[in-house]
């Protein structure tokens, strides 16, 4: 064999043992348990062949508790760049066959060095979590990796777009820096998240809690509200975040991608114009109204599972990204609450450091009231979504379809916290609260009977529950019918394209935490 030959097989066989990784029956386990591989993972997400590798061959350098009989090329992480319909972004994809994927110094540096490459290219990173957290044998070494790794997603938050999917056992420094990131999608059934797992917690706390109660998909999707999507299975979550890539940017500079669509602009739809009821305590989906509005009725709901009294999510109009925050009318009357202000305010963060204009449909009957919501907090996290509302400097446009009640009406994208173009449907009504509540207060001493109190209820609703004080006033821009609302979003997203405002020279605000 000449020394090119050998040159080149040596190569070759470094190769292959990084791609072989932990070995066959480790994969073959994995499969077992109803999970891909990091490999198969990667290949999944990413467009064909466009995935290129970085740091294959790089070693844990650790020589305790018999370490050194395990240095597998890669070392737990596989770490590179690829396309996703065409769009460049870096993955990395914990390998859980190799010491359960943990974090081990080494491969804390393979995420640093792609962290750092894009925050500098200005390039969307994606990890694919499926590990045991800090590699125990390290110590101090692995939690200064993490450490770094958050620091980072720190720095690039707002800057580039940080998604994760967790697809696997993730604990500790593995689901915080998830936490860190924009996006959380989690597999159903096999991936789960706690800062320590059920056996700790059982010495610690005596509580029994299976891994699926204490970090489930179901658990972080409907009651923690840490996740933000939830996949049947591998392929749907790595499809989701293909899906979602196509709705943002590849960084705070640039806008989202346009999707030509044949859907006309300007179309009428005048199943819209019975959507909202007659009857004011009737409730519909709002859902219903947003589908038909958006192009090819298509939108990416955000949180689905979590505070379903208010909607978040993605669409196009005229093939532009909008962000969708409409009161969800049809649970809990679409009232705000801890967990809607909460989860509404970080999507409006999310759209207004990325440069996707924000479309708020109201309908809203007030904040909820309630020893609960007070004890736990409500004026802080209300305060959070009035914070986002009137920080953000992207295109504001605000549909009020019916109620926009007291501190809501203010919250809820209101002209007064910034909003660009504000309409209000004929149905919209706009004041300090709903009129019963408002002639029980104002009339309390002069209702003598019932046929009275509904007297002075129709007079209140004709007099202030509707849209024309506010729009004599100028609060609302135009009072357009719901089979408009299509044309006239496109055109105040027209209108506002050029938008610039600055906002007084400061560090960074001081958000209600
Ligand atoms: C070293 C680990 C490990 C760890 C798992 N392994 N976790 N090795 N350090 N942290 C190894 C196991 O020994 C095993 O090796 C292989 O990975 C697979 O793990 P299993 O336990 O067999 O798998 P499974 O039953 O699916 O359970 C997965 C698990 C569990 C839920 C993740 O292993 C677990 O609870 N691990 C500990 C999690 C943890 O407490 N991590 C530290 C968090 S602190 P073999 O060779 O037998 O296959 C942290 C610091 C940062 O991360 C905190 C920042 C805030």
């Amino acid at each position: 064999m000449d020394s090119l030959e050998k040159k080149y097989s040596l190569f070759e066989q470094k190769v292959k043992q990084a791609e072989q990784g932990a070995g066959e029956e480790r994969i073959a386990k994995q499969h077992a348990a109803g999970k891909q591989s990091a490999r198969e993972r990667i290949a999944e997400l990413l467009d064909p062949n466009t995935f290129n590798e970085f740091d294959k061959l790089v070693t844990h350098r650790s020589y305790e508790f018999g370490l050194e009989k395990t240095r597998i090329p890669g070392d737990g992480v596989i770490t590179g760049y690829g396309k996703i319909d065409g769009q460049l972004v870096y993955v990395y994809a914990y390998d859980f066959t190799i010491l359960g994927g943990t974090l081990s110094r080494a491969n804390a540096d393979k995420i640093i060095k792609l962290q750092n490459m894009a925050i500098k290219t200005g390039t969307p990173i994606i990890g694919l979590n499926d590990s045991g957290g800090a590699r125990i044998q390290e110590g101090v070494q692995s939690l200064a990796g993490y450490a770094e790794i958050f620091y980072n997603n720190v720095r690039s938050s707002g800057v580039i777009p940080q998604i994760t999917c967790v697809m696997g056992p993730c604990a500790g420094g593995a689901v915080y820096s998830p936490a860190l990131n924009d996006f959380i999608i989690m597999v159903k059934d096999t991936s789960y998240m706690f800062v320590t797992g059920p056996d700790v917690i059982k010495a610690v706390t005596h509580e029994d809690v299976t891994k699926e109660e204490l970090g489930g998909a179901t658990t972080h999707n409907a009651k923690s509200g840490v996740a933000h999507f939830m996949a049947d299975n591998e392929e749907q979550a790595l499809m989701l975040i293909r899906e979602l890539m196509g709705f943002i940017p590849a960084n705070n500079m640039e806008h989202a991608p346009e999707y030509p669509t044949t859907d006309d602009p300007f179309r009428e739809d005048e199943s819209l114009q019975t959507i909202v009821p007659a009857d004011p305590n009737k409730p519909y989906d709002i859902k219903d109204l947003l589908l038909v509005v958006l192009d090819d009725k298509n939108f990416l709901e955000v949180q689905a599972h979590f505070a379903k009294n208010i909607v978040v999510g993605f669409g196009r109009l005229a093939g532009q990204t909008v962000g969708i925050v409409a009161n969800q009318p049809a649970y809990l009357a679409g009232v705000l609450d801890i967990d809607s202000s909460v989860k509404a305010a970080r999507f409006i963060r999310f759209c207004d450091a990325f440069n996707i204009p924000l479309i708020t449909y109201v309908d809203v009957p007030g904040f909820l009231p309630g020893v609960n919501q007070e004890e736990n907090g409500i004026i802080k996290h209300g305060a959070k979504l009035l914070y986002a509302y009137a920080e953000a400097t992207v295109p504001k446009i605000t549909v009020i379809t019916r109620k926009a009640y007291g501190g809501a009406y203010c919250v809820m994208s209101s002209k007064q916290v910034g909003a660009d173009v504000n309409f209000a449907y004929p149905t919209a009504e706009i004041a300090v609260m709903g009129p019963e509540g408002a002639v029980n207060i104002i009339h309390r001493h002069s209702i003598s009977n019932e046929t009275d109190r509904q007297n002075l209820i129709d007079e209140y609703r004709e007099t202030l529950a509707n849209p024309y004080k506010a729009a004599e006033l100028g609060y609302i821009d135009e009072i357009i019918y719901p089979k408009q609302t299509r044309a006239k979003l496109v055109q105040a997203l027209e209108l506002t394209q050029n938008k610039s405002q600055q906002q007084p020279a400061r560090k960074h605000g001081n958000i209600v935490l």
